[in-house]
């Protein structure tokens, strides 16, 4: 079975992009490869968190990943920090990066002009810590967006120059991959492009949102003032109204607004109201769970746990190979 290798930002709520894009994937994932995901909290440690943050994001994301669906009896899920032999593989992996080819990535330069008081090298070296995390388990597929595109390139290069550097064919070469051809995107409410958090307040919808929230945020979504002529092809953000309740309403009430809109008898608080109460209805299993799972320590406790001895087990054994391909053997 093939290894799948993903790390999951440890900062920022999971909203409904997240929710019918990448988890999705994973939760499919998890059926049929032998997946590894973990949160990416030494990443975080770029931008230096405080410690109540870092550890609040981190419980945060893996409250909501196991509330939406990923179950650590069928992947490893877990916190990147817990397993030291990433940062020993970060250690080896550096001494062959070179800082000219760290410089020239495009991440590093977009976050230096995001925190130019803060140039640490663990910017620097963000993509070797990367490229560490999925190695480790010697994984050959990634399930990322097209962002990340550039650092999985430079998993590749660190990859074989190692299996070259010794002359070892060990490493297997990473590449991205995704379950499904055409990820569902889901639009977010200002009107614009896709739902994201970086958009805006008030353009997501949260998974931990309360209905209160929802349809707040639902009624204020930008529409234009109405279809002028029959059948008239929708603006983006009308026809982002409609691709949402494609997502969250049964059929027959997307056909409903749709007759509405093309017969020009369309009221958009009508169709706001239902798609707050479908989106709502949507996702209150996982707002339930969110809940639920917060307060329950020993869960995630033993979650945590289970997910690092998996993980080790799998990290320890490249580890003792590596060290063996290195030199470094014991007398
Ligand atoms: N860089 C990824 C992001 O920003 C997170 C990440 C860290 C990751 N390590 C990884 C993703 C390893 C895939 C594999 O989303």
């Amino acid at each position: 079975m093939e290894t799948v290798v993903s790390g999951i930002r440890s900062t920022g709520n999971l909203h409904l992009g997240n929710y019918y894009g990448a988890i999705q994937n994973f939760v499919k994932m998890q059926n049929e490869y032998n997946c590894f995901f973990f949160i990416a909290d030494l990443h975080s440690l770029t931008t230096h968190p405080t410690p109540a943050d870092l550890h609040g994001n981190v419980k945060q994301v893996l409250v909501e990943y196991l509330a939406a669906g990923l179950d650590p009896e069928k992947v490893t899920l877990y916190i990147q920090s817990d397993v030291p032999e990433t940062t020993e593989l970060y250690l080896y992996l550096n001494m062959n990066a070179y800082v000219g080819e760290l410089e020239r990535s495009t991440s590093f330069k977009d976050k230096i002009r995001a925190q130019p008081d803060n140039v640490n090298a663990g910017l620097l070296t963000y993509p070797v810590l990367m490229a560490a995390d999925i190695i480790l388990h010697r994984a050959t597929k990634v399930p990322v967006g097209k962002d990340q595109e550039q650092h999985l390139e430079m998993s590749r290069t660190f990859a074989n120059r190692f299996n070259r550097l010794y002359n070892h064919d060990y490493f297997p070469e990473p590449y991205a991959f995704n379950f499904s051809e055409n990820l569902v995107k889901i639009p977010g409410l200002d009107g614009k492009g896709k739902m994201g958090k970086s958009e805006g307040e008030g353009n997501a919808v949260y998974l931990s949102d309360s209905p209160e929230a929802i349809r707040k945020k639902v009624m204020r979504a930008v529409t234009d003032s109405g279809p002028t002529a029959d059948n008239q092809e929708k603006p983006q953000e009308i026809q982002n109204l409609f691709d949402l309740i494609k997502v969250v309403s049964s059929a027959d009430t997307y056909e409903h607004f749709d007759n509405l809109y093309n017969t020009c008898n369309i009221r958009y608080g009508d169709l706001k109201k239902q798609l707050a109460e479908d989106i709502i209805i949507a996702t209150a299993p996982i707002r339930d769970r969110i809940k639920d799972i917060s307060t329950d320590s020993a869960y995630l406790r033993q979650v945590a746990r289970h997910g690092a001895i998996k993980a080790r087990e799998s990290a320890s054994k490249t580890i003792k190979d590596v060290r063996e391909i290195i030199g470094f053997r014991s007398f």
